[in-house]
């Protein structure tokens, strides 16, 4: 698996699996673990979660994948920007540890931009991390201008990455967000790479991969993980699509199914704005 390295020299896998929509419902919880531990079976090692999915619930499922369990995946969630105060992350991010069964999250996201100041987030993410509960911090949802207001903040240089909606049909951070992040050396974080599994009914897409040999999802996923300094956490709980997401972590597209996606699914205009679900 190709990792990529964050601005704390650490590094963080190109591929991880998403949980949301996992622990909403009681009858399904077991066959979620089982498709993340199927997951942690195969070669993934990131888990992407929030305290918002399933009220808590996904952070559930994945302590009840983990458990006995040898291997430790690397774990990110996030923070609802109403319990982002400078105390409220600190409770907020205790309640997901007890959740998730574990002694630290590896990443801590603060979800998306509310009312709270961002330095009194930063001052909570800091204390976090002083007690050893969080290994490093980053954010979601955040343009051009939020990043550039992040790093003006005191503490700022220390987010690790923005996670975002990056996909063939949201292509609006390569305007100003990414060439952003990748001066800074932040990786972008892709959310919803299969834009919640709407590409499969994408007719270029279809026609594009059918050429290339590949199933329409997947080339979906290799596209995104093909772009510099990005990292992306599709969500499945089918196993054949999990090993669908692993195949295309190693795929390398050739330049003419690029050029081909390229012209179906044109880069944005200038001024594109941040597009979040
Ligand atoms: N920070 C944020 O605000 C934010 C927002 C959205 C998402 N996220 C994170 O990003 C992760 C991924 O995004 P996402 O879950 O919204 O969407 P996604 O990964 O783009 O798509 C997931 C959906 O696609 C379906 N799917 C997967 N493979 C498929 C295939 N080969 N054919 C047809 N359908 C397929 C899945 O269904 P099955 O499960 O039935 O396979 C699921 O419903 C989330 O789980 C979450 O961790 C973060």
């Amino acid at each position: 698996m190709q990792s990529l390295t964050l601005p704390n020299g650490g590094t963080i896998p190109k591929l991880g699996l998403g949980t949301w929509g996992m622990g909403e419902t009681a009858g399904e919880a077991a066959a979620e673990a089982r498709a993340i531990a199927h997951a942690l079976d195969n070669g993934v090692t990131l888990l992407d979660t929030a305290e918002m999915y399933g009220g808590g619930g996904a952070e559930e499922v994945i302590a009840q994948a983990l458990r006995g369990r040898a291997d430790r995946p690397f774990i990110v969630s996030k923070v609802y920007p109403y319990n982002a105060s400078r105390q409220g992350v600190v409770e907020a991010c205790e309640r997901s540890l007890r959740r998730l069964e574990v002694e630290r999250i590896d990443l801590y996201l603060l979800h998306w931009r509310g009312a709270t100041p961002f330095a009194e987030t930063i001052e909570g993410f800091e204390r976090l991390m002083a007690a050893g509960k969080i290994g490093a911090w980053g954010v979601s949802n955040m343009d051009a201008d939020d990043m550039a207001e992040i790093w003006s903040t005191p503490g700022g240089d220390g987010c690790q990455v923005n996670q975002v909606l990056y996909n063939l049909t949201r292509r609006w951070p390569e305007d100003a967000l990414a060439p952003a992040l990748a001066a800074r050396g932040v990786p972008l974080m892709a959310y919803s790479p299969l834009e919640q599994g709407a590409l499969a009914q994408s007719a270029p897409l279809k026609r594009i991969a059918a050429a290339a040999g590949l199933p329409p999802m997947q080339l979906a996923l290799a596209w995104t993980l093909a772009r510099p300094n990005v990292f992306a956490v599709p969500k499945s709980v089918r196993p054949k699509r999990i090993d669908e997401f692993l195949e295309a972590a190693s795929l390398a597209l050739d330049d003419d199914v690029l050029k081909a996606l390229d012209a179906a699914f044109p880069p944005p205009p200038p001024g594109a704005h941040l597009e979040m679900l």
